[in-house]
């Protein structure tokens, strides 16, 4: 069968007319020009419906971790979709993929986190987290500890429920749930939270006394969990002081609070290993929610990863999991995650960004000579970078200038997708970058701040 798909770029943005694209100014996007058609990819690259080769310097969406087009991936699905299309996972159903799945991401999962929920969205995975606390400690007779202590700063998605842990500023002028349920601590975003000469242990300080302030004022038996990214990413990548995961972990453990890792970017090779909690920030948490990379992408497929202690009261004698999507552990999901896990682990694509990952982000370090450019901040392949108009001052660009606008423009332009976010940019690449590649980004992001702050310059009077 020939689907009757449009590939010239006018018909495309004629049906797209149809299409409500997320996070997005819609009113902008009305203009056929402010929208641009990808109609394929391969490896580390994507092309638009105009024949230009980009490279994805997001990697779609932080989330294509193997690169583009790997045969493999989408060899398991056809065969998984061809033996079982699709089999719900609800009541005393299973399938093989789901079951193989679970086995190997537990297997990954630091050793306390035996027990999977697969979903089909990292905001879903949250909500799952969400709901699996209130019900565990309605289980324990502690009905009252629900309340859920989140950070501004943070992104945990965009269902109801998961856009009320998330920063507020991503809700301006829209509804949420947070009301009374969420409470948002400090940020740990040094570069503009912290005070002048202050060293990253004082930082660490007062984020922590953060913490225990808002645990005494909300009290103790009315918190379920506190949700944290190892690394905030559509926050504006943002790196916590050293030590603060274990800091915080051991607030959470001193009032019976469940430490839930947001690791939905930070899973899957991003920053060098398969998990980041304990590898990488020594801590292992209750929760593990993880989405975007499980799958590089080919698939919807999320994981909430629960420790034994909160599985055995959920499946105690007198639980019932009363928790369900259709789409949880869709087969062709579960197949996409194995083979993608199998081409991370032979291939050992988290070992190499362990050399990769370190020269991109040198590299992008570098870029800190050029008078616009703030801070640049991230670890291996998350990073970010944050323009200033002066950086003795650390002054911002008006909103007007759109200055993470006008950059991804140029970088577009000279062959690079790069993510704006106000004044940052964002870079995700695919993990499978060599250093060709990375002195390519380097290049084509120095060439388009250069040529920006030279620009902005001769328009101020
Ligand atoms: C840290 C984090 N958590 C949760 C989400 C939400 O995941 P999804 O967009 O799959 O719902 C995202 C998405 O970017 C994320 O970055």
């Amino acid at each position: 069968m020939t689907l009757d798909i449009p590939t010239g770029t006018d018909d495309i943005l004629t049906s797209d007319s149809h299409l409500i694209q997320s996070f997005a100014n819609l009113h902008g996007l009305k203009q056929q020009d402010a929208r641009t058609a990808i109609v394929g990819a391969k490896g580390a690259m994507v092309t638009d419906s105009e024949g230009n080769e980009l490279i994805d310097g997001i990697g779609g969406l932080w989330c294509v971790n193997v690169g583009h087009g790997r045969t493999e991936i989408i060899d398991a699905i056809t065969e998984q979709l061809k033996t079982l299309d699709y089999y719900s996972t609800f009541y005393n159903f299973t399938h093989p993929a789901a079951a193989e799945l679970a086995k190997k991401v537990t297997s990954l999962a630091p050793d306390s986190l035996n027990h999977v929920y697969f979903a089909n969205s990292g905001s879903v995975a949250n909500d799952t987290a969400v709901r699996m606390l209130h019900h565990y400690n309605n289980l324990k007779g502690r009905p009252n500890k629900k309340q859920i202590l989140s950070r501004v700063g943070a992104y945990h998605g965009s269902t109801y429920l998961a856009m009320a842990l998330t920063t507020p500023a991503y809700s301006e002028d829209w509804d949420t749930a947070a009301n009374g349920l969420v409470h948002h601590l400090r940020s740990p975003y040094q570069y503009r939270e912290g005070e002048d000469g202050m060293t990253e242990a004082e930082f660490l300080e007062v984020l922590a006394k953060d913490m225990t302030d808002t645990i005494e004022r909300v009290g103790a038996d009315n918190i379920a969990g506190f949700f944290a990214e190892p690394i905030m990413g559509a926050g504006g990548v943002l790196v916590a002081p050293k030590g603060y995961h274990k800091r915080m972990h051991e607030i959470t453990k001193q009032h019976d609070i469940m430490y839930v890792a947001d690791e939905v970017v930070t899973a899957w090779g991003r920053l060098g290993e398969m998990f980041s909690s304990e590898a990488i920030f020594g801590m292992v948490p209750d929760i593990i929610c993880t989405a975007k990379g499980i799958t590089s992408g080919y698939q919807p497929l999320s994981a909430t990863i629960i420790s034994d202690e909160i599985y055995d009261v959920i499946s105690g004698p007198d639980a019932m999991f009363l928790h369900g999507m259709t789409y949880s552990s869709h087969p062709a999901a579960c197949a996409a995650g194995l083979a993608n896990i199998k081409i991370l682990e032979d291939e050992d694509i988290p070992g190499r960004v362990k050399t990769t990952g370190k020269i991109f982000e040198n590299a992008l370090r570098g870029l800190m000579d050029i008078d616009i450019v703030g801070d640049v901040r991230g670890s291996h392949f998350m990073m970010g970078l944050e323009f200033v108009s002066d950086k003795e001052t650390k002054e911002t660009f008006s909103d007007e200038v759109n200055i993470g606008l006008q950059l991804a423009k140029a970088c577009q332009r000279r062959g690079l997708i790069a993510r704006p976010l106000g004044n940052i940019l964002i870079l995700s690449p695919t993990l499978i970058m060599d250093e060709k590649m990375i002195m390519d980004i380097e290049g084509i992001l120095r060439e388009s701040i250069v040529e920006t702050a030279a620009k902005l310059r001769a328009q101020t009077p």
